[in-house]
């Protein structure tokens, strides 16, 4: 894999302001008022080192992409078999927000499409923990890969919370089948606000690369996840990141990675670099038009594609 130059990551962003193609996210209304024309990059690599372009301070909600987090923070409190035992691992080959759940044991295909995410989520810190306890969980372990403080936008959360009809029904279903205990509409509500979360691109980029070292965050050095944890993890974003589209995704731009409605993407390529990029309009899968367009550039010029 080639070093990322100066000026080439502005490079690839210029070469993509063309294309407007793609809405912004309408079914969380204020996301809809994003401005479509922000386009943020970066790159850390495994040593720490961070190259950026663009709109790179900008912060915007993560969503999905907390969803990998919040499934390895919640196979660390729980254990890798209580979290199997209610999620699966398999590509859905379906849109993140349907049911998606396994014949005979019901557990949601896997921890990147909603039904699974909100069962991480419910698992968060342990069996009796408040909506408080699971959302601070998860805030402080992403703050901690991050490498600052983050904090949730009330503003998105509440607007989601406005029309969270469908994530409600999705947790009822789950709840119905014995796979998610307690409260729906607090579970709801302490995974949305977790989607809430403010992120950069740098963020996500440093979180990302915490996953490539194995674990350690690689700033701080902090250990954060055992090796076996951020592998299990980066495995299943191969598999279902990219919702519908991950075989595309896999084959074309052959980095593990995962989306959000906001227009984030995080990608990570194993003892190599985390990557994030930011650009709000998305397509039919629901991931950011532009950032996949960066991702396959990446791919090619710097050779990242995995296989
Ligand atoms: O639960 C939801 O629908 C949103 N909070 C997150 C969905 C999302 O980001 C889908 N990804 N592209």
């Amino acid at each position: 894999m080639k070093t990322p130059v100066p000026d080439y990551l502005d490079e690839v962003l210029d070469g993509l302001r063309g294309d407007t193609s793609g809405a912004t996210a309408d079914y969380i209304p204020e996301l809809a008022e994003a401005d479509p024309e922000r386009l943020g990059m970066a790159i850390t690599t495994t040593l720490g080192r961070t190259y950026a372009a663009g709109d790179a301070d900008t912060e915007f909600t993560i969503q999905s992409i907390s969803k990998p987090f919040a499934y390895a923070a919640a196979i660390i409190d729980r254990g890798l078999d209580r979290v199997l035992g209610a999620v699966g691992v398999e590509p859905s080959g379906e849109a993140f927000d349907e049911l998606s759940l396994e014949g005979g044991t019901h557990r949601p295909k896997n921890p990147m499409i909603n039904a699974g995410a909100i069962t991480a989520h419910s698992l968060l810190v342990g069996a009796q923990a408040s909506q408080e306890e699971r959302v601070e969980r998860a805030l402080a372990f992403f703050s901690r890969l991050a490498g600052r403080q983050l904090r949730v936008d009330e503003r998105v959360c509440a607007s989601e919370l406005g029309s969270a009809h469908r994530n409600l029904a999705i947790a009822y279903m789950l709840r119905n089948y014995g796979i998610l205990d307690g409260d729906v509409p607090s579970v709801v509500e302490g995974y949305t606000r977790q989607c809430s979360i403010l992120v950069t691109v740098r963020d996500l980029s440093v979180m990302a690369a915490t996953l490539a070292t194995g674990g350690v965050q690689p700033v701080t050095g902090e250990r954060l996840l055992d090796p076996a944890v951020a592998r299990h993890v980066m495995a299943v974003m191969a598999g279902a990141g990219m919702y519908d589209a991950a075989g595309d995704w896999l084959t074309r731009v052959g980095i593990p990675a995962k989306s959000g409605v906001a227009g984030g993407i995080v990608g990570v390529l194993p003892d190599r670099v985390g990557i994030g990029t930011f650009s709000p309009r998305l397509d039919s899968h629901g991931n950011s038009r532009r950032g996949r367009l960066a991702f396959e550039r990446l791919s090619r010029d710097m050779g990242m594609h995995l296989f």
